[in-house]
């Protein structure tokens, strides 16, 4: 492989030889496409161009690595600060949207209620998960607000209240109260009558038991239930006063416990939350409490 005594004409094509040969195989001397040369040097014209306007070259300065930074100062960290800045600007515009807007507005707005339901599902997990269960399914003595069985109401306003309040929470002077009575520890009724008045209310959800402990227990629960659970027993949430006649029990449906509840009194306490979180917080909560199955 050498230089111009191997140069000559191609026979077939025409055209000149470089010199290079390989085992017979001669290289022809056809110039580049115009069309790729051009491109060629478009490329490098751009090149020189992004050099002095576009973070470019790595060098070393006194302070380790860095580079030149181009005469537009373009940084893609910047760039994404900026991006995220205008993020939490329109979430901001939509939390204060949540915080003044009336809680069936935002119900009906699906951007408004998506943000809704994952802050609320979030600050549930924070606050409200230790007594209600991580699933709001709720344990004894605290209720269960997955089901349409509500103590103190579950249309949003409701809940709202129930909220911003809590619920026989001394500290709030608008907080939810009603205390159930101890019948027995204050001696309204004898054990015999809180036995019969048990033996009622389990009746009233299908469990049996003996038809005259039932009417006598009837009788009882006529005389000093009905003002806060009403005539039908299906309670009244005004009251805070349970519907007995569901089965579904906050401090248990077998007979040993509703004597208890009866003898003792009940007066489950929820901490009133609009001293501990801001509005905005407590209507996302409310939201979210009201999709989980059993918003009225
Ligand atoms: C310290 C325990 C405790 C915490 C924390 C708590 N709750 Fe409660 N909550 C209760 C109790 C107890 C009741 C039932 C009160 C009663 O017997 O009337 C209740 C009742 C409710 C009710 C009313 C249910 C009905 O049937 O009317 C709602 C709604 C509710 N809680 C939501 C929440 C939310 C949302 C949070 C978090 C911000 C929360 N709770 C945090 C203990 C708690
Ligand atoms: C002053 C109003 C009031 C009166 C009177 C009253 N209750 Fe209650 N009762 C309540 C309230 C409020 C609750 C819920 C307590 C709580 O949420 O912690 C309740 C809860 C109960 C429960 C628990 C239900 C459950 O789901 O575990 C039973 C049972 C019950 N009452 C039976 C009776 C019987 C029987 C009488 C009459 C002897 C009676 N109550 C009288 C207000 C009252």
């Amino acid at each position: 492989m050498s230089d111009n005594p191997h140069k000559h004409k191609d026979d077939v094509s025409g055209v000149e030889t470089t010199g290079h040969e390989w085992d017979g195989i001669k290289e022809l001397n056809n110039p580049l496409p115009k069309w790729w040369l051009y491109t060629f040097y478009a490329c490098c014209a751009w090149a020189f161009v992004y050099w002095i306007f576009m973070p470019a070259w790595p060098h070393l300065s006194t302070e380790g690595w860095t580079y030149t930074k181009g005469v537009l100062g373009y940084e893609q960290r910047q760039s994404v600060a900026d991006e995220l800045a205008a993020v939490q600007a329109g979430r901001a515009d939509q939390l204060a949207e949540i915080t003044t807007k009336p809680l069936v507005e935002i119900a009906e707005n699906p951007a408004l209620m998506e943000l809704a339901l994952a802050g609320g599902k979030a600050a549930f997990g924070d606050n409200c998960a230790p007594c209600h269960g991580s699933g709001a399914q709720g344990s004894k003595g605290f209720p269960n607000l997955n089901d349409d069985d509500w103590l103190w109401g579950g249309t949003l306003d409701d809940i709202h209240t129930t909220l911003q309040h809590g619920i026989r929470w001394e500290a709030d002077d608008e907080t939810r109260f009603n205390i159930m009575s101890a019948f027995g520890k204050d001696e309204i009724l004898t054990p015999a009558e809180i036995s019969d008045v048990a033996d009622y209310v389990l009746s009233l959800s299908g469990t049996q038991a003996e038809a005259e402990a039932i009417a006598r227990g009837q009788e009882v629960f006529a005389n000093n239930c009905v003002a806060c659970h009403g005539e039908d027993a299906k309670g009244n949430q005004e009251l805070g006063a349970p519907n007995l006649t569901d089965a579904i029990w906050l401090y248990g449906g077998d007979k040993a416990t509703i004597v208890q509840t009866v003898s003792n009194g009940r007066g489950g306490v929820m901490p009133a939350w609009s001293s501990r979180l801001d509005e905005g917080t407590i209507k996302q909560l409310t939201l979210y409490v009201h999709s989980l199955g059993g918003g009225q």
